[in-house]
């Protein structure tokens, strides 16, 4: 039916107007790119009226939204709707912990119910698609984007990317006003982006690109996605925008993918300084033939096109397909039945930061919080009787928690740690700021100015140690560290950070480090000294409130690392599921085997890690038989008892190896877990299924194949800590 009203209308239109849907402009916020190539915003609006606009992004707000939506409906020749995007990556108003955070709970229920709590804010705001979520898989934390993804590995990444679709698109019908079109970003290989380094390119194995890169993209497609976002790299010297064996070949031909494809900011016209495109014309001729439908404020398309396919350098079918691509989304999502569905201005008051959306995010970040250490059972802490001394500006912060990538909410509109752990009144809290983490508060457009001078709060904060019986340090990076554009060399605690924790570390060494960042970070010396680590990332709206019922046990914490950590940056790219090597171990007492000279080999913390308050055993790993014809489902099971004094969950993890391939596999690879809550004492037995999709893998032209061979199954609670058995599998 919607195919039928597309002919229709697409018979009406002229080519200008087939272009102009191909063309999208930023509203009136232009700080995510350069500055604003699309046109001036008179332009911009007269553009709009002739029927050359089909998107707008970052116009937000029931009433802005209207104002551009009455001009598209009521101004223009055929009335066709804006759709209306907007980066809604954790949150609008109500924010959620960052995605990397979200990840670490490998709560998919949590994460869907977040991924819904943003998508209806958004909504209900006149928002109809978001760019997200993204899900670039990336090894190298060096990379500042690696906050909005799901870290290292590709399992737990399709699961958490579908889970967020999910969240955002509902059951992909659109009958509700309160979801939103979802954007798979960035297409692809962004996260291998070279030493880390913003905008950079990205050189990357069929193999990896097929087994790490690809695989939440194609599970995003499978759950409905209606959009997919290019990336600003090149793949092996094509830009991502302008690759038509990505675009064309494998997403809209492979997997069948029927929504658009938009250009990162300015992409298109990215390819000329990339030396891959001549000019403007040839740039608008490469992206439109690989299949990039929709120029994102690169004002490129809407010139160009039209004189391409005038002049008959570029095929009309291929601006037919993308304007095709685009209207179906927006009958789709609704807007030509009424294409003020979203704009409701009491629903936008009921909705935006509701109680129960504050429940959902404060349910979440608790969700996300890893326990790294806690040695002499430091935590949890008392709630009486326990002098505790609150240390480091960002304990303060209402801002930093908020995370990178908030462009609704409020300034300081987070519940910072100080304040969640005021609320539990009658505790012995003291308050010190003892150090400024920056000179000036950071913003989303600048470099973060770490202060490296001012140590005048130190002497305050060493007296007020030597009373405490705990010292919980609030340490790590801005937000503003991580996100676009922010990539870093050094992952050690900026600024004055490591030298203040040590000079409190003499003085008292019953401290609690509460890390607030965005990336694995480098903590080595900590890690070896400091009895209890926990990592907080940036939490969002909620985050001193989540942080609070943790350190005081009302929350007993249940998170699992998603990206490994590494003991310096030399190591990295470090992940959990690499190759092995012809020499994987010290056989003959020399030198020649695969290591460093002067670091250990292995992760600081490795994938998959996180403690609890209580503890687990697992015992009595079993699989139904030991030999299996291909297409048999192989029956793994595990016993998890929790041994310790609190009631808390458990993420057991089921890794395979498959010992002997036409391509070498990976000596690990995630292919299931299970979130398991267990009383003290209590008994579970954890039951995986897997079939020939976790046993096989792509080989290096991109077919999924199954090879018969020795298997190895490991379960635990980590990528490390692994009971193992052994099957084969034949034909
Ligand atoms: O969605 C983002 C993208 O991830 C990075 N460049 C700008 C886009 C729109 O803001």
């Amino acid at each position: 039916l919607i195919e039928k009203k597309i002919d229709d209308l697409m018979s009406k239109m002229t080519l200008e107007e087939k272009v102009g849907q191909m063309n999208q402009y930023n509203g009136f916020w232009d700080v995510t790119g350069p500055a604003p190539v699309g046109g001036s915003a008179e332009q911009k609006y007269e553009n709009i009226k002739k029927g050359l606009v089909g998107s707008m992004l970052t116009v937000r707000g029931v009433k802005e939204v209207l104002a551009v939506q009455k001009i598209a409906v009521e101004q223009t020749r055929l009335g066709i709707p804006l759709i209306i995007g907007f980066d809604v990556i954790h949150g609008y108003k109500t924010l959620s912990p960052i995605p990397m955070a979200e990840a670490a709970s490998w709560d998919l229920d949590a994460i869907e119910k977040s991924a819904q709590v943003a998508a209806s804010e958004a909504a209900a705001s006149g928002i109809n698609w978001t760019f997200g979520p993204m899900m670039d898989i990336s090894r190298d934390a060096r990379w500042g984007r690696v906050m909005e993804g799901s870290g290292e590995d590709p399992f737990l990444g399709s699961k958490v990317a579908v889970a967020r679709v999910k969240g955002f698109q509902g059951d992909n019908t659109f009958s509700s006003p309160l979801r939103i079109a979802a954007t798979a970003k960035h297409f692809a290989a962004y996260g291998f982006v070279e030493a880390g380094l913003e905008y950079h390119s990205s050189e990357i194995g069929k193999n990896t690109l097929y087994n790490q890169v690809l695989p939440p993209f194609e599970a995003a497609v499978g759950a409905g996605l209606r959009s997919v976002m290019t990336s600003f790299n090149t793949v092996n010297g094509i830009p991502a925008s302008g690759d038509a064996e990505l675009l064309r070949g494998i997403l809209k031909d492979k997997w069948s993918f029927s929504g658009f494809v938009v250009s990162d900011w300015a992409s298109i016209r990215e390819m000329i300084p990339w030396g891959y495109s001549e000019n403007d014309a040839a740039a608008a001729k490469s992206a439109v033939e690989a299949g990039t439908d929709m120029d994102m404020e690169g004002g490129i398309y809407l010139p160009q096109l039209i004189n391409l396919v005038k002049d008959g350098k570029v095929k009309e079918s291929f601006i037919d397909d993308a304007c095709r691509r685009i209207l179906r989304v927006k009958y789709e999502l609704g807007l030509f039945d009424n294409p003020y569905k979203f704009l409701n201005e009491k629903r936008e008051l009921e909705q935006i930061g509701s109680k129960a959306n504050h429940d959902a995010v404060l349910d979440m970040a608790k969700k996300s919080i890893v326990l790294l250490k806690n040695e002499k059972s430091l935590l949890p802490l008392k709630k009486s009787g326990q002098k505790i001394l609150l240390l480091g500006s960002l304990a303060e912060s209402k801002n930093s928690p908020l995370g990178s990538w908030r462009i609704a909410a409020e300034n300081n509109s987070a519940v910072s740690v100080l304040e969640g752990m005021r609320a539990y009144k009658g505790n012995n809290l003291q308050y010190v700021k003892g150090l400024d983490l920056t000179t000036k508060e950071p913003s989303f457009l600048t470099e973060v100015d770490y202060n490296l001078n001012d140590k005048s709060g130190f002497e305050e904060a060493k007296k007020a140690a030597k009373d405490a019986d705990v010292v919980v340090m609030v340490l790590g990076e801005h937000a503003f560290s991580s996100g676009e554009a922010r990539s870093r060399t050094d992952l050690d605690l900026p600024g004055l950070q490591q030298e203040f924790l040590e000079e409190i570390y003499k003085i008292n060494p019953n401290i609690v480090l509460v890390l607030n960042n965005g990336r694995p970070l480098t903590i080595n010396w900590a890690s070896k000294n400091i009895p209890a680590i926990v990592e907080a990332w940036h939490l969002g709206t909620q985050s001193g409130n989540a942080i609070a019922q943790v350190l005081y046990g009302d929350y007993n914490p249940s998170g699992k690392l998603p990206m490994t950590f590494p003991r310096n940056v030399g190591q990295i790219p470090i992940y959990y599921n690499h190759y092995s090597t012809g020499r994987p171990v010290d056989k003959d007492n020399n030198v020649f085997w695969s290591h460093y000279s002067d670091s250990e080999k292995t992760p600081l913390y490795p994938f998959g890690y996180g403690l609890s308050y209580t503890t687990f055993q697992y015992s009595d790993l079993k699989i139904n038989k030991n030999s299996f014809k291909k297409g048999e489902k192989v029956e793994v099971s595990i016993t998890l008892k929790n041994t310790g004094k609190y009631e808390g969950k458990e993420v057991v993890q089921c890794y395979i190896h498959d010992a002997f391939a036409s391509v070498a596999r990976p000596v690990k690879e995630l292919k299931a877990f299970e979130l398991v809550n267990l009383k003290p004492v209590e008994t579970k037995v954890v039951q995986f299924t897997l079939t020939d999709k976790e046993l096989g893998f792509y080989n290096n032209n991109g077919d999924f194949i199954v090879e018969p061979g020795k298997f190895k199954i490991m379960v635990g609670g980590n990528s490390v800590d692994l009971l193992s058995t052994e099957f084969n599998l034949v034909e």
